[in-house]
């Protein structure tokens, strides 16, 4: 590569580059994209492709498609300088960029990020900046995660109480220490739907698709709180639940009825008004059966559907709405636990529970999406050492990340790696409460993230996490910093990123790594 090629640090590209030593000064028009920088769409490329000519007549981008034009622009502007991720012009000197051909093209169609907005509401405004961050990654993938126990997100107009009553709490419990320590603050915010075809369009304007998720059957106590009878009435009060306040698996999960299912297609109605886009999130993880196995009324349900047990009325349900979603042209995604019991065709798996969920899905002719919380779960802890924020999980460091491999190995070379259609990084939100933190789980640890989903890197052994921690210094913390990201430096927190007296939860099972569980 050359020299002043290296020096700009791109990041979350696979360069194929013919280096020229001579540089030309981009210019012209109201942006760093006008004037003598003029695109074009060849469809022989492929979708997301680029090529990006840099000569003495300016820079050329050409396209397999309008995506892939933007992303060219991505890499273009990170040839620009950290000024060019500024809002506004600063520089002094005219800019130049070096004489390139950079030929470059996605491995994975699903690039995600997972934003959890329930645990903590995360105003409308910092997600629209997260969308900007996520295409400055060439990251293609918004998936909010809407609903849960500590909050309903999404305006629902059948349905008010979701958010009148559902998308509030009285207090939040800081951290997981024993006893608990409170914020005695209420918590919440919701969106309104014109905030969330704001955010989609927002996000489609920058080749961004935003996957909504709607959480069932377990991780609903905000919609119980907010209509009872949503809940197993026949062996718990329901009208005294309020939305949760505390972290966990709660035993609270909706009643398996047709009543509850009407009502969820109502909600489902909503948002795919909303939510253009093919795949539609509905949780499926993490559901308590214990209410189910003491309830006269799910009981009568397996013996009337003619099921084995509690784990295949979930089954039905996924079922139901994998059916329901596919009437309207639309796929279903949701957590690996969707599996057991057995899974529509046609539906889709986001595997967080090591790999064998992932395996078995893409095995089973499923398209599977890659989120291991042992790799890429950014709400884990990014460092050992006293100062770290509220510590969770297993320790992720930057480097963890950037050795993440989202083939398994015994899919490696198989047909069934065609299944994985992607990766996707996911932030957890019960201990980080605003913008900042949200900052300091995902930053750098994302950029590491988008780069392995992005480029067809060698295998995690070979990596050269030294040249990318290379790029990251020489360049592209300039730009975070020009973006104003709060991320967390490689020496460890600012002061003002500390979290003391707040306690976390470390996992004290060894953290695997994929070798060893694949
Ligand atoms: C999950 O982390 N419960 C999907």
């Amino acid at each position: 590569m050359d020299d002043s090629y290296g020096e700009t640090g791109c990041v979350a590209s696979e360069l194929n580059v013919i280096p020229a030593p001579s540089r030309v000064e981009l210019t012209g028009g109201s942006g760093p994209f006008s004037g003598n920088v003029r695109t074009d769409v060849d469809p022989s490329l492929g979708p997301e492709a680029y090529r990006l000519t840099v000569s003495a007549d300016g820079a050329g981008i050409v396209g397999g498609d309008e995506a892939g034009v933007f992303w060219g622009r991505q890499t273009l502007r990170q040839m620009l300088g950290p000024e060019a991720f500024r809002r506004a012009p600063t520089a002094r000197e005219p800019v130049t960029v070096p004489y390139v051909i950079v030929e470059d093209r996605p491995r994975f169609a699903w690039r995600g990020f997972m934003l959890d907005v329930a645990r903590h509401f995360l105003p409308k405004d910092d997600v629209l900046r997260y969308v900007d961050l996520l295409a400055a990654h060439k990251l293609n993938v918004l998936h909010l995660h809407l609903t849960d126990d500590q909050g309903w997100r999404v305006e629902i107009r059948r349905h008010p109480r979701l958010t009148e009553t559902g998308a509030w709490r009285r207090r939040t419990r800081l951290g997981w220490g024993t006893p608990p320590l409170w914020d005695e603050r209420p918590h919440g915010g919701f969106y309104t739907q014109d905030d969330l075809r704001e955010i989609v369009a927002y996000a489609a304007e920058r080749h961004v698709t935003v996957v909504p998720e709607i959480d069932l059957p377990g991780h609903s106590q905000a919609a119980i709180a907010a209509y009872p009878e949503l809940g197993n009435t026949d062996v718990v009060d329901t009208a005294a639940l309020e939305v949760w306040t505390d972290w966990g698996i709660t035993r609270n999960v909706l009643a398996p009825t047709d009543a509850v299912v009407r009502f969820y297609e109502d909600v489902l109605d909503e948002v795919l008004a909303v939510f253009p886009g093919r795949f539609v999130h509905i949780g499926g993880d993490e559901c308590a059966k214990d209410q189910w196995r003491e309830s006269p009324t799910a009981q009568a349900r397996i013996r009337e559907l003619g099921l084995e047990n509690e784990d295949d009325l979930q089954s039905w349900m996924i079922r139901h709405f994998a059916h329901w979603l596919a009437a309207r042209g639309r796929r279903l995604i949701g957590w690996d636990e969707i599996l057991e019991g057995g899974l529509a065709d046609g539906a889709a798996v986001m595997c967080w529970r090591w790999y064998a969920g992932g395996i078995a899905a893409a095995q089973a002719g499923h398209s599977v999406v890659m989120c291991p919380q042992q790799e890429v779960y950014l709400d884990h802890v990014q460092a050992h050492g006293p100062d770290e924020p509220v510590p969770f999980g297993w320790v992720h460091t930057l480097e963890d990340v950037y050795r993440f491999e989202p083939v398994p190995p015994r899919l490696a070379g198989t047909p069934y790696a065609a299944n994985i259609i992607g990766a996707q990084a996911n932030l957890w939100t019960e201990v980080a409460e605003n913008r900042g933190r949200v900052d300091y789980q995902a930053f750098p640890r994302l950029v590491a993230f988008a780069e392995v989903a992005w480029s067809r890197l060698p295998g995690p052994d070979e990596r050269d996490f030294g040249d990318f921690e290379r790029r990251m210094n020489a360049a592209h913390y300039a730009r975070l910093d020009a973006l104003g990201v709060g991320y967390r430096p490689p020496t460890g927190p600012h002061p003002w990123q500390q979290r003391p007296g707040i306690p976390g939860r470390m996992h004290n099972k060894p953290r695997k790594t994929w070798r060893m569980a694949t």
